[in-house]
Order: C-alpha cells, then sequence, then structure tokens
C-alpha cells in the first residue's frame, strides 16, 4: 500500500494510523491526547490533518490509512483548524501559566505558543469552577486545568488498572474525579498514588504535592524510590 503525505509517496501497512506513518517518517503532526502507551480516543482533535481525496479534516490518531491516500499534515485549513482547537482549550482553561506548577512542563503552553494564542476568541469562562482536590501528601487534582483529553483516566484503568479516575457530570459540568467527588486519598478511593496520571497530564491539572513547599518539575531532582504504599515494593522514579 502507498500514501502521499504532503506530496511525497511512503509505504504503509494495512491497519497502521495515519499518526503512525508520519511519526514513523518524521513528519511532525501535533498530538495531546495520544500516547503510545495507551488506546486511541481521539477526543482532542488536535492531530488534524486533511485529506485531499475528499477535503475531509479528520484526527490522525484515529484514521487508518488506506491506499492511495493523500494526506496534508500543513495545510492553511490544517492551520486554522488546529489554533481554533488551541483557542477552544484556551477559552476554558486558567491563563495562569506564571504561577501554575505545569509551567515549562505544558503542552497546552507549548502549542498556545507554536500557534501565537495568547487568550482565547470565544471569551474565558469564569473561573475557578472547581474545587482543588489536594487532601493527601502526594497528588493534587485542578479540574479547572484539564483539558478532558483522558489520558489520566485511560493510564489508571489500562497500565495501573486502579480505576480510580473517571469522567463525572455532562457538558460544561465534565471534570475528571475519583469516585464519589472524593479526594483521591478518600475512603473509597482505590488510588495507589503511583503517579502515572502526573506523568501523562499534558498540563497541570495533575501535579505532584511538593513534600516541602512548592516547586515546579525543572526544580527538583528525580530520583529513584520504592513506593510506600501498597508494600508490593514497585521503584519508581
Ligand atoms: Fe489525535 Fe487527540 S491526538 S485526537
Amino acid at each position: 500500500m502507498e500514501v502521499t503525505i504532503n506530496h511525497n509517496n511512503y509505504e504503509v501497512e494495512p491497519g497502521q494510523t495515519i499518526l503512525q506513518v508520519a511519526k514513523q517518517n518524521g513528519i511532525y503532526i501535533p498530538t495531546i491526547c495520544h500516547s503510545p502507551h495507551l488506546s486511541d480516543v481521539g477526543s482532542c482533535r488536535m492531530c488534524l490533518v486533511e485529506l485531499e481525496n475528499n477535503h475531509k479534516l479528520v484526527a490522525s490518531c484515529v484514521t487508518p490509512v488506506t491506499d492511495g491516500m493523500r494526506i496534508l499534515t500543513d495545510s492553511k485549513r490544517v492551520i486554522e483548524a488546529r489554533k481554533t482547537v488551541v483557542d477552544l482549550l484556551v477559552s476554558d482553561h486558567p491563563l495562569d501559566c506564571m504561577t501554575c506548577e505545569a509551567n515549562g512542563n505544558c503542552v497546552l503552553q507549548d502549542l498556545a505558543y507554536e500557534y501565537g494564542i495568547k487568550e482565547s476568541t470565544f471569551g474565558t469562562k469564569k473561573l475557578p469552577r472547581f474545587e482543588i482536590k489536594d487532601q493527601n501528601e502526594f497528588i493534587q487534582l485542578d479540574p479547572d486545568k484539564c483539558i478532558l483529553c483522558g489520558k489520566c483516566v485511560r493510564t489508571c484503568k489500562e497500565i495501573q488498572m486502579c480505576n480510580a479516575l473517571d469522567f463525572v457530570n455532562r457538558g460544561f459540568e465534565t471534570k475528571v474525579s475519583p469516585p464519589f467527588n472524593q479526594d483521591l486519598g478518600g475512603q473509597d478511593s482505590p488510588c495507589v498514588f503511583c503517579g502515572q496520571c502526573v506523568e501523562m497530564c499534558p498540563t497541570g491539572a495533575l501535579t505532584y504535592i511538593p513534600s516541602k513547599g512548592k516547586g515546579r518539575y525543572y526544580e527538583f531532582n528525580k530520583t529513584k524510590t520504592t513506593c510506600p504504599y501498597c508494600g508490593v515494593g514497585c521503584q519508581l522514579e
């Protein structure tokens, strides 16, 4: 099978997604909700590309290649669509990068920089809307900074098999939460504080609680340690 990406020909295998073929050949497509370690759900639409065959915009992480497909990853339409995606994500996101724990380690911040989005043209929703969950020693959950990509939910379900996080509510009220709206350290929370959700989170929605005051990711030294939580003795870094 063969496809063209930006007018160049590439051999592809059946079942590969457009994103996989692009990555394999060093072609940049921005992503948020995609991770090679998780199932793909196509929720963020950041990875949109244009199909010349039918002039449709499709999410490249969930669209399999077909023989003769002609793909554009950087057409004017694609860039405009990606700008709109970032614009919409920023519209209900706090613009407090200067004091955010994830400053310098935030995919949304990087994409806003890349596409020149300083503030949303859709206006900004009144914040805060949700309560911060930080009644434990390890992980803070700030649902106002969540862009609902679902990476933490899938990580907890598919890698850690804990199901400590899921989506609750509908529409603008949708957020990620432990069961019964409790804290991650709540009595009925199955969270084992493995920290994998924090590592996957593309924004400052899930961050570590520093043991001594404040600190951003580049101010910490990572060190190997043994998880004290359940007694299995997992080695963490
Ligand atoms: Fe493809 Fe989010 S990365 S839809």
